[in-house]
């Protein structure tokens, strides 16, 4: 017998670490089992001379105090952390479900049309929804007074003032604020949330959302718009698709006009969707007028350039066939659920 093997042990012990009761049992069964190390440290004491005995007894039996102090400690330490966390959580209930929101039909559609137009090279501009007179009306060739501003009911923050602040009515501001800044040749798109003093109803709502697009470069013609126009409506509504154009009047655009496409529903035959004409108005557009320009500090014998605009929801209506306007402002779950996919039409 040797001290070293004992105070090896001791050693040993001293700095035992175990993370779980299984090791702390495995552990007092290494020290202390019928053929644990200590275990047969005190067989060997057994044959140990008289003179010996002393020498080792007293070791032996401390080596075995710490050992059986250790075991326990470690137990103790366990039982109280897994008390703690038994306490705490229960390891075994099933996890918190995350619930995945699903994108509002105007943000699809949002997201479409500008994916599309950043497929021909425009970029994406936003501008302020509290606008002032100066450019949503006064730098788009609407004079003080003039009749066209009836066109648009505005909600004024400000009245009375040579430039009031006002909630804006179109998207088309966004262009003016782009001509200003940008440098030449300008594309761009801008989207974003209007707002009109218009009584609520199914097909009117005071707030909603449009898409502008501007195109700005030397000899842009109307031949380009129509080709612009018809290559979005191509991506936005099917290869088939046809576009017309009929002549209208916006005071920022000479010439205007409307946009229909095709019926995709009923492709040409005529529907209620339709109404039965086979043709579904998209959008405003023309060519950008010289005094809009030059209102910009663009020189308009110089450039030249078209630009369109058209209603989010107007599209989303078309596209999922939700005909009345409030669905989309309500926030109703059920309504908001039926976009968990992006549906293609
Ligand atoms: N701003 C027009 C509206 O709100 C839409 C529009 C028409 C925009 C023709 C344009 C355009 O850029 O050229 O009704």
């Amino acid at each position: 017998m040797k001290r070293e093997d004992i105070e090896r042990l001791i050693g040993e012990l001293n700095t035992l670490k175990c993370n779980s009761l299984k090791m702390v049992e495995e552990a007092r069964i290494k020290y202390l089992g019928k053929k644990g190390e200590i275990t047969a440290l005190f067989e060997e004491f057994r044959n140990v001379d008289k003179d010996s005995k002393r020498e080792f007894g007293k070791p032996l039996n401390e080596l075995k105090q710490v050992a059986i102090a250790k075991i326990e400690e470690l137990k103790a330490a366990l039982d109280e952390a897994g008390a703690a966390l038994e306490a705490s959580e229960d390891l075994t209930m099933p996890g918190d479900e995350l619930e995945l929101g699903s994108r509002h039909p105007v943000s699809i559609v949002r997201e479409e049309i500008v994916n599309i137009f950043r497929k021909f090279g425009y970029d994406v501009a936003e501008g302020p929804e509290i606008e002032d007179d100066h450019h949503v009306f006064e730098a788009l060739n609407f004079p003080a007074n003039h009749p066209a501003r009836d066109m648009q009911d505005t909600f004024f923050i400000s009245a009375g003032h040579l430039n009031p602040l006002l909630l804006r009515t179109h998207t088309s501001c966004v262009q003016v604020r782009a001509m200003e800044t940008m440098p030449l040749p300008i594309r761009v798109v801008c989207p974003g949330r209007v707002f009109r003093n218009e009584a609520i109803s199914a097909r009117a709502h005071c707030i909603f959302h449009q898409i502008e697009g501007l195109y700005i470069d030397e000899n842009v013609t109307f031949a380009d718009l129509k080709q612009a126009i018809l290559l979005f409506a191509r991506e936005m509504f099917g290869p088939q698709t046809q576009i017309r154009m009929r002549p209208s009047y916006f005071p920022f655009t000479e010439p205007s006009a409307e946009v229909d496409v095709s019926c995709n529903i009923c492709h040409g035959k005529g529907c209620n969707i339709c109404k039965g004409t086979g043709w579904l108005e998209i959008m405003g557009c023309g060519m950008v007028d010289p005094n809009v320009l030059e209102a910009s500090g663009i020189d308009s014998k110089k450039y030249s350039g078209f630009a369109f605009g058209m209603g989010l929801e107007r599209i989303a209506m078309l596209k999922w066939q939700v005909n009345d306007l409030r669905h989309y402002f309500e926030n109703d779950l059920r309504f908001l659920r039926e976009f968990n996919t992006s549906l293609e039409v």
